[in-house]
């Protein structure tokens, strides 16, 4: 019973996906993505209070604002060189165009927080509120046009 589950593991080892990445950079990728799913997933009510389709909730924006800033730096150390090729779609050009890239991960990372500075003293879904958050949004959309394949 153990020699056959140890075996069956040693074979699981053996046969890896067809393309499949080594572990390290498949980590590195599902930690990349981890991070923009959360990131997805929180900004989406903001962009949708934006877009006039959900009433403003100062409470659930400050939040939503404040975990934005706190993951768009770990995004920082999300694009090893190892992590280019796999299951991703992060397109080549980021390691091709490093430099670009890296001024577009800034700036948003900088409209992230100015956000949340924002919003943590002015939470009232002003003028100033849907500049801030335009300004996220055209980074998130920038960068996909460059940089994530469709
Ligand atoms: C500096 C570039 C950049 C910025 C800014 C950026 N993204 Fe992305 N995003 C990417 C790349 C590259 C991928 C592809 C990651 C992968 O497949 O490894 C991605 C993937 C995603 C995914 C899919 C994750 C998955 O599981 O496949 C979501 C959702 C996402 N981004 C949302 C956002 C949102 C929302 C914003 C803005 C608040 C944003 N991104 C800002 C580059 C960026």
């Amino acid at each position: 019973m153990l020699l056959g589950a140890i075996s069956t593991l040693a074979v699981a080892q053996d046969a890896p996906a067809p393309n499949a990445a080594p572990p390290a950079a498949r980590q590195a990728i599902e930690v990349r993505k981890a991070i923009f799913t959360l990131i997805g997933a929180n900004f989406r009510p903001i962009g949708e209070t934006l877009q006039g389709k959900t009433p403003y909730d100062a409470a659930d924006v400050q939040k939503r604002a404040e975990r934005v800033a706190f993951l768009a730096p770990l995004l920082t150390d999300a694009f090893p060189d190892i992590s280019s090729s796999g299951d991703t779609k992060a397109k080549p050009e980021i390691w091709s165009h490093r430099a670009d890239f890296d001024q577009k991960l800034k700036t948003f990372q900088d409209h992230a927080v100015a956000l949340a500075q924002l919003v943590g003293k002015d939470n009232t879904g002003s003028d100033a509120f849907k500049t801030a958050a335009a300004a996220v949004g055209k980074d998130c959309k920038g960068c996909h046009e460059d940089f994530k394949a469709k």
